[in-house]
């Protein structure tokens, strides 16, 4: 493992999977802003970078619960897709109503006292209609054509014609609404304090807060697999793909 402070988040992320939780703790970001040296990232987020590398070498070995859940990283693109749906896709599918409705009571009951609930609620039902759309894009439009494209591949068939001309298309489309729901969570973050309740709150209140800071960690590893690894991996195999009729 090369650990150095010149590579880019997006590289240690890939190559350290255990990176991503430490890089969540600290607050890096790893999924929209991935592109950035390590060493820029620790500036943007004002921590040492002496820090963060101390913690990537520390929390960089596997353990086997961390090596279960997580997807080869090499291996088949389909199966990477799977992970993805099953996993987070269905994640957020019941956490978006379940969270509604925690809004929906916490807002009616504290919102006079605390007018960032309304904010927070306001953004929260924007990005989740925009979420929505965006899965359904992604599981019926661009995830089955990145199967068939790995499929035609491996049995030396015909690449498939998409209608979007090509896979980097949809591809930045589905990148341009990962930066969009990534501001939407942050601004959430900064409007709650980064979900820290008000002194004495009730129950409902904690447990909303809880809720949407795993909801944003989650949506960070969701997008650090389809921008870092599932599209960069699909745009590759279309241009090496050289069957084309
Ligand atoms: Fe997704
Ligand atoms: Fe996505």
């Amino acid at each position: 493992m090369n650990l150095s402070a010149t590579r880019t988040v997006r590289e240690l992320a890939i190559e350290i999977p255990n990176a991503t939780r430490t890089f969540e703790k600290l607050g890096i970001d790893y999924c929209c802003g991935g592109g950035k040296t390590l060493s820029d990232a620790c500036l943007h987020a004002h921590i040492p970078v002496d820090d963060v590398l101390r913690a990537l070498e520390q929390g960089g070995s596997f353990t086997p619960a961390t090596q279960a859940a997580l997807p080869d990283f090499n291996g088949a693109l389909g199966n990477l897709i799977e992970h993805i749906v099953t996993t987070h896709h269905v994640y957020v599918k019941q956490e978006i109503p379940r969270l509604q409705q925690l809004l929906h009571k916490v807002v009616s009951v504290h919102g006079k006292s605390h007018p960032e609930l309304g904010r927070i609620q306001q953004t929260f039902h924007e990005m989740s209609a925009e979420l929505n759309s965006h899965m359904m894009k992604e599981e019926h439009i661009l995830f089955p054509h990145i199967a068939a494209l790995e499929n035609a591949v491996n049995s030396g068939r015909p690449k498939p014609k998409p209608v979007f001309g090509t896979v980097s298309n949809p591809v930045h489309m589905m990148e341009l609404e990962h930066d969009s729901a990534g501001a939407a969570l942050k601004s959430i973050s900064e409007l709650s304090s980064n979900y820290t309740p008000p002194e004495g709150a009730c129950f409902s209140y904690k447990t909303l807060y809880t809720a949407l800071k795993e909801f944003e960690s989650d949506l960070h590893q969701h997008i650090h697999l389809e921008n870092n690894i599932l599209f960069p991996r699909a745009i590759a195999m279309e241009s090496a793909t050289e069957v084309s009729v």
